[in-house]
């Protein structure tokens, strides 16, 4: 029997190495992790700690196919109740690269190391679910605590990675980095400064404001202070430069599909960008008939990708309705950066439904008078209302 174990490196999903032998009775065990962008040397203590502890390891690059999806999540100004849903998005690619490993491998199970509290156990089982395979998830159904795996662990030569000092569990990619547990799980305990590893703390950050240029064609970014870059080296650079401004920090109540109620802490420095940049031009360019129905798509599409269903037709009827309005969202927008915050402070675009000679307050080329006309009927009903009552 052989199973093929989707891999962070991490305690949990090495401690399912053995306990796939011991407790499930597997005579192989094939690790793989994807690379979506988190750091490179994670994805290279996965790799050795695989080739170590499994019987064979792959480590998948799916950093393009990300940064694609990542590029959906931008015009759909991806948030869902405040969470820029970087591991949400991740996970069902995550999940269809294990499955290709799978198949090839002729698996009799797919295994992933997820807990029965959280998200991630149903937006991987829903992908291994799609594709027709048995699903183990030791840690869900052996009800197992991190002291009984590091235990565990070390009877079984496993180096633990975490220590009991720093035990939060870390989910990072291209698009974000969260941080879980420990003594954050309390809600009144304010986060210690060393959670944070991508943005500075706002107090420490430069005393000089910095302009960024970020430029956008059909809804997607393609350049930075005029300097055009690929999805993924664009992405990377601004969480560089907006990290250095603590531009990015969440610390949220987040509520989860189960029900739960999770306290969660995030860092994505470039999400915040990209996003402010990308609504600010949007309010250049779509009407306000757009605008006021595109904010209920994008609900509706964020609950999709936090949930895992991203397989569900809604998910592509939305992406159709998005790109359609995507056309026109081609410009620029320049934002300022200091200490934490970023306002935008400038946009252009060729498509902007903007008439400065319109609105302008030094123009005649509105003939003001037409619209008292308008006037006498706005309001009607109101007024109507008003004097019934008063009778
Ligand atoms: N709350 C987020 C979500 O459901 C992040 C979960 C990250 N997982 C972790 N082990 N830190 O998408």
């Amino acid at each position: 029997m052989k199973a093929v174990l989707s891999y962070s490196g991490g305690l949990d999903t090495t401690v399912c190495i053995p306990l796939l032998r011991e407790k499930y009775g597997f005579d192989e065990v094939v690790t793989v992790t994807v690379d979506i962008g988190q750091p490179v040397e994670e994805v290279k203590r996965a790799e050795e700690r695989g080739k170590k502890y499994a019987d064979r390891h792959y480590t998948i690059n799916a950093k393009e196919e990300f940064v694609q999806l990542l590029f959906k999540l931008i015009k759909a100004n991806g948030d869902y109740e405040g969470y820029v849903l970087g591991t949400a998005l991740a996970r069902p690619l995550i999940a269809e690269k294990v499955v290709e490993v799978a198949k090839k491998e002729n698996a009799d199970a797919i295994v992933h190391g997820c807990t029965g509290k959280g998200n991630d156990q149903l937006r991987f089982d829903n992908i291994f679910y799609q594709h027709g395979f048995r699903v183990i998830a030791p840690m869900r159904e052996l009800n197992l605590t991190r002291e009984w795996e590091m235990e565990y662990a070390k009877q079984h030569g496993i180096e633990v990675p975490v220590t009991k000092e720093k035990p939060y569990s870390v989910d990072e990619n291209l698009w974000s980095r969260s941080i879980e547990g420990g003594k954050l799980e309390n809600p009144s305990f304010e986060p210690p400064e060393e959670i944070y590893e991508w943005t500075t703390n706002p107090e420490n950050a430069p005393d000089k404001p910095e302009i960024i240029e970020i430029q956008f064609e059909q809804g997607i970014p393609v350049a930075v202070n005029g300097e055009r870059l690929s999805g993924f080296e664009l992405i990377r650079r601004l969480n560089e430069i907006a990290g250095k401004h603590g531009i990015g920090r969440t610390d949220m109540m987040e509520d989860r599909v189960l029900g739960l109620k999770a306290r969660e802490n995030y860092e994505h420095p470039a999400a915040t960008i990209l996003i402010t940049a990308h609504r600010d031009l949007e309010k250049l360019v779509l009407s306000r008939r757009e605008l006021k129905f595109k904010k209920y798509v994008e609900e509706e599409w964020a609950e999709l990708v936090y949930y895992g269903l991203t397989n569900d037709p809604l998910f592509d009827a939305l992406n159709a309705f998005i790109d359609e309005t995507q056309k026109r969202v081609t410009g620029w927008v320049r934002l300022k950066m200091f200490k934490g915050s970023v306002i935008p402070v400038a946009r252009y675009s060729e498509f902007a439904l903007y008439s400065e000679e319109l609105v302008s307050f030094d123009t005649t080329a509105i003939d003001q008078r037409h619209a008292e006309g308008y006037s006498r009927f706005h309001g009607l009903q109101g007024r109507i209302y008003r004097k019934i009552m008063k009778d």
